[in-house]
């Protein structure tokens, strides 16, 4: 095999994914610490933004800081090298955690034994759905009192709407966990509650091996082997093709802080997850292992210091070898670039690299060339389709409140949209600007970062919305009358695509009934 291929089959990028306080940050530390890449627990802090510091403008420039530390985690598992891409844990960041979805080969969804599948769980699955992403479940906390497993399954099944197959299964729940058995690999391992260790494994031939009554009981093993039993004639056999397709996630159980059932699934994971894939630009499909090198920006981050404007933009490599110094094509601005300290992230260690490969993540010092989507190549047009935006949550009209610094505000709203902070939409009818955001946060940190880095200060005035919906039609004449009809709800967003601003459900509702030739879309792209 050449390098190049050899790098890639053993590369796996993905993100683990979850509602907030489910066990992501938890899940991940284990990993890194079997990865060798830290040496105690608690060595990663969460990067969630404490639920009671909303208004502690330090604590979420300390968050900030954090999360560039922590958005690249590289280590090598054996013969892998696994990239794991952070995503916020603050749910007022979910378009940071959507995008970052488009640079990754798969995900690790973990969901609470007792809370089940939770609403930010079930709106990132559909982004992963929109995409095919192979999804692995990993049921956190069996170590507290929660759910029946069975139950929990079909629940997963019918919330996340993905067939699901146990590859591991627990041994009683909460005060009375004893083990998992794990259904891939059929062994046994009992639990014994400890932060860094990793579990007592029993030798056992297979399932009927007097060991396992040995080791948790006559009760126990009967009714472990009744549930498994259940299992193979319910689910059917686990097809890793399914699983590659996105139509079949697996499902493992166990404890993250206890460090239990945490291997099994990471030595899962790598025989299973796909490694880089063929990606679609615009033009044409691109295969990570041609030679001309192809990436795009999926992330930027605002440098911590405000007295330097400058920022790291994340670039996915997606084909060819990324070398240092050599020249690239930055295809929206049509101009050639070279980068001369790209940092690749190992071990939590920030380095300058001299090449990377796809499947990796070079962070890239920047100076305002990049925005969010970006495609970079060794010189042939391509253009990587990025996630579509979704229409915000929340919407505020901007309002400047220093007359004198009207352009430092401009181009900070306009570097800040760059960076995919918030969406900002113009109004058609009187001309003002509006933000859209997912949650309250991002309002306040927006107000903060425009004063702090731009020196501009504004204000916040309320307008009720309830929907940013992009529309379209194949008549152009009822496109034109609606927009007629609706003028003081018409805006434009940043590509100048129109935007209905609809200010209650029912309102979109008769607009839908009223112009069947209007075609109304949630998301920028269709
Ligand atoms: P998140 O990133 O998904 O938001 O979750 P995080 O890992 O921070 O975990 C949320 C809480 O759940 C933490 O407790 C963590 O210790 C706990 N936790 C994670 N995995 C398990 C598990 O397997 N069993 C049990 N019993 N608890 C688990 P916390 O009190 O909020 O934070 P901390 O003070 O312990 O850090």
């Amino acid at each position: 095999m050449s390098q190049i291929t050899d790098e890639i089959s053993r590369r796996r990028t993905f993100a683990i994914i979850s509602h907030p306080d489910a066990g992501k940050t938890t899940l991940t530390e284990k990993l890194l610490l079997f990865g060798g890449a830290i040496h105690i627990a608690g060595a990663v802090k969460s990067n969630k933004i404490k639920k009671t510091a909303t208004s502690d403008w330090m604590e979420i420039e300390k968050q900030r800081g954090i999360s560039v530390a922590t958005s690249v985690m590289g280590f090598n598992y054996g013969d892998y090298k696994i990239n794991i891409l952070d995503t916020p844990g603050h749910q007022d960041f979910a378009e940071d955690t959507y995008r970052t979805l488009t640079a990754v080969d798969s995900v690790i969804i973990v969901v609470d034994v007792a809370k089940g599948v939770e609403q930010q769980t079930r709106k990132l699955m559909e982004v992963c759905r929109m995409r095919n992403t192979p999804v692995i479940i990993f049921v956190n906390k069996l170590d507290r009192e929660g759910r029946d497993p069975f139950e929990i399954l079909d629940e997963l099944e019918s919330e996340l709407k993905i067939a699901v197959r146990p590859l591991s299964w627990p041994i009683n729940i909460g005060a009375k966990f004893k083990g998992v058995y794990n259904i891939f690999e059929k062994t046994l391992d009992l639990f014994t509650p400890n932060k860094q260790k990793v579990s007592e494994r029993v030798e056992i031939t297979d399932v009927n091996d007097p060991a396992i009554d040995e080791a948790v009981g006559d009760a126990d093993a009967a009714k472990l082997r009744e549930d498994l039993e259940l299992i193979e004639g319910v689910y059917p056999e686990f097809d890793v093709n399914e699983y590659l397709d996105g139509k079949l996630a697996p499902v493992f159980f166990g404890s993250a802080l206890n460090t239990f059932g945490v291997k099994e699934l990471l030595d899962c994971f790598v025989q299973i997850a796909p490694s880089p894939r063929p990606i679609e630009a615009e033009e044409r499909k691109v295969e990570p292992s041609e030679e001309n090198f192809s990436g795009f920006v999926f992330k930027i981050h605002a440098n911590m210091d405000p007295n330097h404007r400058s920022c790291i933009a994340f670039v996915k490599i997606c084909s060819g070898k990324f070398e240092r110094n050599a020249p690239y094509k930055h295809i929206r601005l049509g101009k050639i670039l070279k980068f001369a300290a790209p940092t690749a992230f190992m071990a939590q260690k920030k380095n300058i690299v001299d090449e990377a490969f796809p499947g990796d993540i070079v962070g890239i010092p920047d100076t305002g060339n990049f925005k969010i989507g970006d495609t970079l190549t060794s010189g042939e047009t391509l253009h990587y389709k990025g996630l579509p935006s979704f229409s915000p949550e929340m919407f505020k009209y901007i309002e400047n409140t220093d007359p004198m610094k009207s352009k430092q505000l401009e181009k900070g709203v306009q570097q800040l949209m760059d960076e995919g902070v918030a969406q900002l939409f113009t109004n058609q009818f009187n001309g003002r600007k509006i933000i859209g955001t997912v949650g309250q946060l991002q309002f306040e940190v927006i107000q903060y970062r425009l004063l702090h880095e731009y020196g501009a200060q504004c204000r916040w005035e309320p307008i009720s919305l309830y929907k940013a919906c992009w529309i379209e039609s194949d008549d152009q004449d009822a496109l034109e009358a609606f927009k007629k009809r609706k003028h003081q709800f018409m805006a434009t967003d940043r590509e100048g695509r129109d935007v209905f601003l609809a200010d209650s459900n029912y309102v979109l509702q008769m607009a839908q009934s009223d112009f069947p030739k209007i075609r109304f879309h949630f998301s920028s792209e269709f």
